[in-house]
């Protein structure tokens, strides 16, 4: 998410600095959260509009929400101080890009990982850009615990197909996929994103796929 530079940027993140986990982590990712629940990562987070609703939503899971860009994880991080709804006891943000997270997290410790509206790349040559090229899929193993799951959610046909040749490459187990999420049965406890809610607005279907490692 390119956006303008934001004024104070530095000390505007400084200023929420309780809920960011420095990159690279200074502890065990876990150790950052107040209570031991499953972990869930959100990768490219952007203004932290799904992070916010999830974490309110599901008490019940720790989530860490990663965005490569410090401006849009400031507005991520604003929106989570100020929020009276999201409480950020369960909340932590990392401003990363998603190929380190192999290293900053402990192998086997993330439950779920969501991927909304991952950039596209749709130029050929940049195939292994898109966070579900094959090599991403072997930090997500590496990551997830057995039977751990996937969430991929896109307005991009495009990637989405691509996603799911490179899940059935991978031998992985898609096991929900839907082209129009909005017209689904998991349309009820879907949460809706920044970019989701433009695109959905243009009447656009949103295409999802669930799929277990
Ligand atoms: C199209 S935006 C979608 C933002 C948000 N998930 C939503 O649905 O409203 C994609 C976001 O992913 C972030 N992103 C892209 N590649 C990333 C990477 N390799 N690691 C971490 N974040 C990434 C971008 O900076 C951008 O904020």
């Amino acid at each position: 998410m390119r956006m303008r530079k934001k004024k104070h940027g530095a000390e505007r993140i400084a200023a929420c600095a309780d809920l960011l986990i420095p990159s690279p982590p200074e502890k065990d990712i876990r150790e950052y959260f107040t209570e031991d629940r499953p972990l869930c990562l959100e990768i490219g987070c952007g203004k932290g509009g799904f992070a916010c609703g999830l974490t309110s939503a599901e008490r019940d899971i720790n989530l860490v929400a990663v965005e490569k860009y410090s401006d849009a994880a400031c507005l991520a991080l604003e929106k989570a101080k100020a929020s009276k709804d999201c409480r950020p006891d369960n909340l932590r943000f990392m401003i990363a890009d998603a190929s380190a997270l192999g290293e900053y997290f402990p192998e086997h410790s993330v439950s779920c990982i969501y991927l909304n509206f991952s950039d596209p790349w749709p130029k050929s040559g940049y195939y292994k850009r898109r966070l579900t090229y094959a090599s991403f899929l072997e930090i997500y193993r590496k990551l997830l615990v057995p039977g751990g799951i996937l969430k991929q959610k896109t307005d991009n046909e495009g990637l989405f197909e691509f996603s799911l040749e490179q899940f059935a490459a991978a031998g992985l187990d898609t096991f929900m996929t839907t082209r129009d999420l909005h017209s689904s049965p998991y349309a009820e406890n879907n949460i809706v994103t920044e970019y989701e809610a433009q695109f959905s607005a243009k009447g656009m279907p949103i295409y999802s796929a669930w799929v277990r490692f």
